[in-house]
């Protein structure tokens, strides 16, 4: 993990240099001792989030520069979070500042605990922010190897596929259906050093037993009853690529003991041959059961397992992938849209929400057929959510705008604290990771009270 861009705008270098040290562990710590500086500094590293001291020079006894600074730093950036540090006795100013926009603000001197702690909350918003106005705004994600997912659990695989792909250790690949386990093993394929190889991909679960064998492993001829000539299986045509084993689970208990073998020796026989044959095919297996409890049950060789599950990687279902539902759907439509020459189609409001609200059990498939379905039926260019054939959620209005969905989420996460601490405001404060006036500012903003 990359660590978060932390700027620090403060002309005492002994106080640059103390907090340096207190956060460099945690954050990528950039500094700054003056207006042109800071504004420089956040020009160039784009931070997560900004520590500003209002007394700046030239004029470091009243706050203006400090506040010139903030109003800078959200022309740049109107989502920048910027939190204020402020001397004693200048609460005032400080409150000013969150006035014009700052995030939070904190008292010198500053105590560690609670400055790590507003800091990661601080992070943590940011983040959400960035999902959302990207969301909004319709950006396009990048795909890597033709996926699309920029939530951190897709970024995990996408970090996965690059790692072992040159490697030629089997990989196992799990996730529910429609997750995108072919696309990981095609991924897998083409970044290997097998690229200019086949990919043979062949699903276990769909061929009879007795054919099954035959089909990977070949046959001569006369071998059985139609056998009439003599030939190759998968893993001879997969030779010199990569042969991906889809439903490995349904691999009857003699084919195990076969693929087994294979995968210890690199050889293996014909159906009725006696040769023993070479084959420096790549495996890669995938499952949507649990082979685990396949093990436990006896049903799947535990010797096999672990010669397949060497690496593994598991496929979060599209329902953990959070703001990825939204940017998927949308790629989804500008493709599916050009296709059938509907340009310029856009989501509904309810079909937004119906979206982000639905469970997803067919996955990435699923939400590919609801869009290609929903551009065939949408009237005009709004596509609904009845066009997605999904119930819309029916309750409250959605946020319209950035601001109100951040104060519908701060209200939620103020009354909740404030419910389960009895409405003590120093406890609440603390688990929410904001100061104590600053809680005490959201509750009169938001309209709340302690009960
Ligand atoms: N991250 C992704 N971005 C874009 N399209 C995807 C992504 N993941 C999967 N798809 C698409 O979703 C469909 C299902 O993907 P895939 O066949 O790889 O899933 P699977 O896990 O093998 O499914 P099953 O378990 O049903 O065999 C395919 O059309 C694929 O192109
Ligand atoms: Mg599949």
């Amino acid at each position: 993990m990359t660590k978060p861009t932390l700027l620090i705008v403060d002309d005492d270098e002994d106080i640059r240099v103390q907090m340096k040290w207190a956060l460099a562990g945690d954050y990528e710590v950039v500094m700054a001792g003056d207006r042109p500086a800071a504004i420089a500094a956040f020009t160039a590293e784009r931070p997560v989030v900004t520590l500003l001291d209002l007394g700046l020079p030239p004029s470091p006894n009243d706050p203006d520069e400090g506040l010139a600074v903030l109003s800078g730093l959200l022309v740049l950036d109107r989502l920048a979070k910027v939190i204020v540090v402020s001397g004693q006795g200048d609460k005032q100013n400080a409150l000013r500042a969150v006035g014009a926009g700052a995030y939070d603000f904190l008292c010198k001197p500053v105590d560690a605990d609670e400055l790590s702690r507003v800091l990661r909350r601080c992070v943590y918003v940011a983040e959400l922010e960035r999902e959302y106005r990207a969301m909004q705004e319709g950006a396009r994600p990048e795909p890597f190897e033709e996926m699309l997912g920029v939530s951190p659990q897709m970024q995990a695989v996408f970090a996965f596929v690059r790692k072992v792909a040159t490697t030629s250790a089997p990989v196992l690949i799990l996730g529910e259906n429609g997750t995108g386990k072919e696309m990981v093993a095609q991924a897998l394929h083409r970044r290997s050093g097998l690229r200019g190889g086949p990919f043979v991909p062949i699903n276990c679960g769909a061929i009879p037993e007795n054919l099954l064998e035959s089909e990977l492993f070949g046959h001569e001829k006369g071998s059985f009853t139609g056998a009439h000539v003599q030939r190759k299986g998968l893993i001879e045509t997969a030779s010199g690529g990569t042969l991906f084993l889809d439903e490995i689970g349904e691999l009857s208990a003699p084919l195990q003991v076969k693929l087994l073998r294979f995968l210890q020796e690199k050889t293996f026989q014909r159906v009725g041959g006696r040769q023993e044959i070479q084959s420096d095919t790549r495996v890669i297996a995938a499952t949507n059961a649990n082979l685990k409890e396949s093990v436990a049950s006896g049903k799947f060789r535990e010797d096999l397992y672990f010669r397949l599950a060497v690496l593994v990687v598991t496929l979060p279902a599209l329902r953990e992938r959070g703001g990825d539902v939204g940017l998927v759907a949308k790629e989804f439509l500008r493709r599916y849209g050009a296709q059938h020459v509907k340009t310029g189609l856009a989501f509904a409001p309810d079909a937004l929400r119906a979206l982000n609200l639905h469970a997803w059990p067919g996955n990435i498939r699923e939400l590919q057929n609801r869009v290609q379905r929903a551009v065939i039926m949408a009237e005009g260019k709004r596509v609904t959510a009845k066009d997605l054939e999904l119930a819309d959620a029916a309750g409250a209005a959605p946020p319209k705008t950035l601001k109100e969905a951040r104060e519908h989420v701060e209200r939620e996460l103020v009354q909740d604290a404030l419910r389960r601490h009895a409405g003590k405001i120093t406890s609440a404060a603390l688990e929410l990771g904001i100061s104590r006036p600053t809680l005490y500012e959201l509750m009169e903003k938001l309209g709340i009270g302690r009960e």
